[in-house]
């Protein structure tokens, strides 16, 4: 790595900090398995009052392209509850922030036509973690969501064309879209946060009307459920309902869902959580980790108006009738020991603005 003289530049030193928040999925029904190795699926998105904050500073200056574009990150560490089961060794690769930071990175480098001298920033990376890890919540597509935001703002923010940056056009939120679902079907509902039905792999959005404000508890069990296995899980559910040997039992459209949030009346959403199957990765999850029938019937025991695992789980989302409600509820699993760490939260409201800078200094 090249590194020039840092009294050049006032950009070094600087921090930006972004947040991105967690979601849950209202309805989640999943197609057939494609040729690259996803479902087809669709989904109802809420953004969660869940968030991860990534603060970027700027370490040093690298003067031209540098060989291996991993160079460009100076250290990476996590805080907060999960951070220990985050691995921040040698093999960042795989590391959904860092992925974010790169992409970025990358387009920019790949957009410097004719640029003679360009320089990058070498970013060193803190996530501080507040949603769980492997809990179906996208925490790891959160950080990447705001890694992506807060590169952009180092790159293309206050004063970088003045100190070495911004010599690439800003990517728009349409062309950060693009770069977000190559790395994780959930990035770009937390790029857009609010509300949202996906196609595809998920990463298809449309923006869907909501009303009012759902509370809830969540019962973040601690031990993960990897994402892959459970749509592998679900594969073989399915192929053993081919031969016979179990009910195929499947969500339907989302329509129900949309209606329901519609609403605004939280006796309506749980209905219709309530009433029929919604979330297709519930059965598969429920295999890999048959406690949690026991912390969806401790849900209801405590009170919560409908319970459901939340994406791939292990996470199980309970809806609660208000704030108060959803400490209650909470407390109750809390007390008991069922389902790991239990939370009151929010969605809706609250959470229409995705992934966003909240600081710059
Ligand atoms: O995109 P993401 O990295 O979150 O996905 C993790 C894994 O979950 C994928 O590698 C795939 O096995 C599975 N998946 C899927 N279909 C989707 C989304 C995820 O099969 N639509």
């Amino acid at each position: 790595m090249t590194a020039v003289d840092s009294a050049e530049f006032s950009l070094q030193g600087q921090s930006v900090t972004a947040t991105a928040q967690g979601k849950v999925n209202l309805h989640l029904s999943v197609g057939d398995a494609r040729d690259d190795g996803y479902h087809e699926l669709v989904t109802v998105f809420q953004a969660l009052d869940l968030t991860e904050t990534v603060t970027l500073t700027v370490a040093d200056i690298h003067e031209g392209v540098p060989a291996e574009m991993a160079d460009l990150i100076g250290s990476f560490t996590v805080t907060g509850r999960d951070a220990t089961k985050v691995p921040t060794g040698d093999d960042l690769a795989d590391n959904l922030a860092v992925r974010g930071v790169l992409s970025v990175l990358e387009h920019y480098r790949d957009n410097l036509a004719g640029v003679p001298s360009a320089t990058f920033p070498v970013l060193d990376i803190v996530v501080d973690k507040g949603v769980p890890v492997a809990g179906g919540m996208a925490g790891g597509s959160a950080d990447a969501a705001a890694a992506m935001v807060a590169t952009r703002e180092i790159l293309h923010g206050t004063g970088a064309v003045d100190t070495g940056f911004d010599r690439a056009p800003r990517p728009d939120d349409d062309t950060l879209a693009i770069l977000a679902a190559g790395l994780g079907a959930d990035v770009p509902f937390c790029l857009a946060g609010g509300t949202a039905l996906g196609h595809g792999r998920g990463d298809v959005l449309v923006p869907v009307l909501t009303r009012g404000t759902y509370h809830w508890a969540l019962a973040m069990d601690p031990r993960g459920l990897s994402t892959a296995d459970v749509f592998a899980r679900l594969d073989e559910q399915r192929s053993a309902a081919a031969r016979g040997e179990r009910p195929d039992q499947r969500a339907g459209g989302p329509e129900d869902a949309q209606r329901a949030i519609l609403t605004g009346d939280v006796d309506v959403l749980a209905a219709h959580l309530d009433g029929a199957v919604v979330n297709d990765l519930q059965a598969p999850a429920i295999s890999l980790s048959p406690d949690l029938r026991r912390t969806l019937a401790a849900g209801k025991d405590a009170g919560a108006l409908a319970c459901l695992v939340s994406g791939s789980g292990p996470t199980v989302a309970m809806l609660c009738r208000d704030r108060d409600h959803a400490v209650d509820v909470a407390t109750a699993l809390s007390s008991e020991g069922v389902g790991g760490r239990a939370v009151p939260t929010t969605t809706a409201a609250s959470c229409r603005h995705g992934a966003r800078i909240v600081s710059h200094v």
